[in-house]
């Protein structure tokens, strides 16, 4: 079975949202940086509230000290899998904004949704130049915070592990079972018309 077969969309999509799934097993290679850079060039161009573009990322290459001290903030559970990523890349957001013109900054309230955007540009730009991104919500933000020196009014959303797609024979059995792509609920479980209708 190919990736594509494992999941079918109901209604005719572009290929890549199916394509694009969260691995564990990386081949270990080195990542070129402008590789890296064309990721977050995507996550750039993301549409935020007034602009603002409040998403921030720090990343660390796979051998550099960067990449060690993203590691370190992970839990154990996806240290054992991370540390093979060719790159690890720590998504942040700004709580707050300065609006062009203006001296003083003022609430982001949407800090988190845009994060959230360039997030999955970067996933689907990675994805389409044949690298795969793992999200991550299992770290310890305040060791993170610290470690990187991110500023208290700078919100860390998630750690993404990012590399070449390798065999899932390199995982501990139990990972192993898991390295398939998953399902999605159905769409009359998520869309109303007009009124919330669903479910919880
Ligand atoms: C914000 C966020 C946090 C996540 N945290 C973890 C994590 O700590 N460990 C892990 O193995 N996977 C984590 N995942 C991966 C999700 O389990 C995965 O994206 C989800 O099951 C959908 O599968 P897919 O990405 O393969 O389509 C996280 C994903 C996101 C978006």
């Amino acid at each position: 079975m190919t990736m594509s077969d494992a999941r079918t969309p109901t209604l005719p999509i572009a290929p890549q949202f199916t394509e694009r799934w969260s691995p564990r097993a990386f081949t270990g290679e080195p990542m070129p940086l402008d590789t890296l850079m064309a990721c977050f060039e995507a996550a750039r161009w993301a549409p935020s509230a007034s602009n603002s573009q409040p998403w921030r990322f720090v990343y660390g290459l796979a051998g550099t000290p960067a990449f060690d001290a993203l590691l370190a903030t992970l839990v154990p559970f996806n240290q054992g899998w991370a540390q093979h990523a060719s790159a690890l890349v720590a998504v942040l957001s700004t709580r707050t904004t300065t609006p062009p013109g203006q001296d003083a900054a003022v609430p982001a309230p949407w800090h988190a949704f845009d994060a959230g955007a360039a997030w999955m540009s970067l996933a689907l730009e990675a994805h389409h130049q044949g690298w795969i991104t793992h999200a991550m919500g299992g770290f310890d933000a305040a060791a993170l915070q610290a470690r990187l020196g991110v500023p208290d009014d700078v919100a860390a959303h998630a750690v993404v592990a990012i590399g070449r797609q390798g065999d899932k024979a390199r995982l501990p059995d139990a990972l192993q079972a898991r390295e398939t792509p998953n399902q999605r609920k159905p769409l009359s479980e998520l869309v109303a018309e007009g009124r919330w209708t669903l479910a919880g």
